[in-house]
């Protein structure tokens, strides 16, 4: 069975980016492939983390996966440090990678923005340890937003020369997008995402939502409820169109358009649909975090898999390089 590979960085809490754009597609490839997918903490470290906060959203971004639908039955769920050989592969590709690929990288740039105060050495490498994660598991598919997309060609490169280099051993990832590969924030501008602070949060309240989505930009050109709206360019109408059924989306567009409907109304419209998915989110992750040792179980098992696929692939490129002197 053919596999596919994935992350998600134990940055913060999961948002409705994260599971549209990744999350969603995680739960719908575990029926085809053998699946394995990754909350990868040692990418987490080139932001510096709080150790007690990083142990935190390791576990919540675990349990966002799992409540969200990963079904660790079908798919391989385990946290990146407990595999050792993610740095070793990505050691190896570190000797792969020429600096002027790395300096390419447009999310080094926007990182190294981010956190000018901690440009460390792991920031500028990232992509390379990223390319190792999906590399180890010779994943053929990779479930990613489109903000992935440079780092998804860098691997492909990498890979490519691996090949070139040692002998055809690894598969080129394809990259495979969900229905919003995209998802734009609250302010109706930028990627939705945790640093930006303008995401929706996917463990929050029905009420936390509302609030959130009052202060949300709508379409720029209606400023009073008696204006004519345009819901081809309004964020909230995008997002309508993952949480909501076709009627009552063209009642809304019809409604937007002819003044009839008002912002307000079409967000508590929006508001409620969320909740129809993230209530039961929400109620399985409180599920999951009231039983800890569950979760343990379900990470140990996860890793134990991981680590045996993982060391047949390390078997494979010892033997390529020269690794294996004996
Ligand atoms: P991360 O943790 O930033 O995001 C996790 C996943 O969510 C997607 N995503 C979005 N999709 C649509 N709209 C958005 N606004 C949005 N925000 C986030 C991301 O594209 C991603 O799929 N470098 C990766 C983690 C990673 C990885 C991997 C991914 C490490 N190793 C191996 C795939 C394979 C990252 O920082 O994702």
């Amino acid at each position: 069975m053919a596999r596919t590979m994935s992350g998600i960085q134990p940055t913060g809490n999961l948002h409705l980016g994260n599971y549209l754009g990744a999350l969603v597609n995680f739960v719908e490839l575990q029926r085809q492939y053998e699946s394995f997918f990754c909350v990868v903490d040692l990418h987490a470290l080139t932001q510096r983390p709080d150790p007690a906060l990083l142990r935190r959203n390791v576990r919540e971004v675990a349990i966002g996966m799992l409540a969200s639908g990963v079904d660790p039955e079908r798919a391989t769920l385990f946290v990146q440090s407990d595999v050792p050989q993610h740095a070793e592969l990505g050691w190896v590709l570190t000797c792969l990678t020429p600096l002027g690929d790395l300096n390419r990288m447009t999310q080094f740039k926007d990182k190294s923005a981010q956190q000018p105060e901690n440009i460390n050495a792991g920031l500028f490498t990232y992509p390379i340890l990223q390319t190792a994660d999906i590399a180890l598991y010779r994943a053929e598919v990779v479930p990613v937003g489109d903000d992935q997309d440079q780092h998804l060609e860098l691997a492909r490169e990498t890979l490519r020369r691996f090949n070139f280099v040692y002998g055809d051993t690894f598969p080129e990832p394809k990259t495979v997008r969900s229905k919003a590969p995209r998802v734009i924030g609250l302010d109706g501008e930028a990627k939705m995402s945790k640093s930006k602070g303008n995401e929706i949060g996917l463990f929050e309240t029905a009420d936390e939502t509302l609030q959130k989505l009052r202060g949300a930009k709508t379409d720029p050109a209606r400023l009073r409820k008696s204006d004519l709206g345009h819901p081809e360019v309004c964020n909230i109408f995008a997002l309508h169109g993952f949480f909501t059924g076709d009627q009552q989306r063209e009642e809304i567009a019809a409604g937007c358009r002819s003044a009839q409907l008002g912002c307000v109304d079409c967000k508590k419209m929006l508001a409620q649909n969320l909740e129809l998915v993230k209530g039961p989110i929400r109620e399985r992750a409180a599920a999951l975090r009231e039983a800890p040792g569950k979760l343990d179980e379900i990470l140990a098992a996860g890793a134990e898999k991981a680590r045996t696929a993982a060391a047949a692939t390390m078997e494979l490129v010892r033997e390529r390089t020269g690794l294996r002197h004996r």
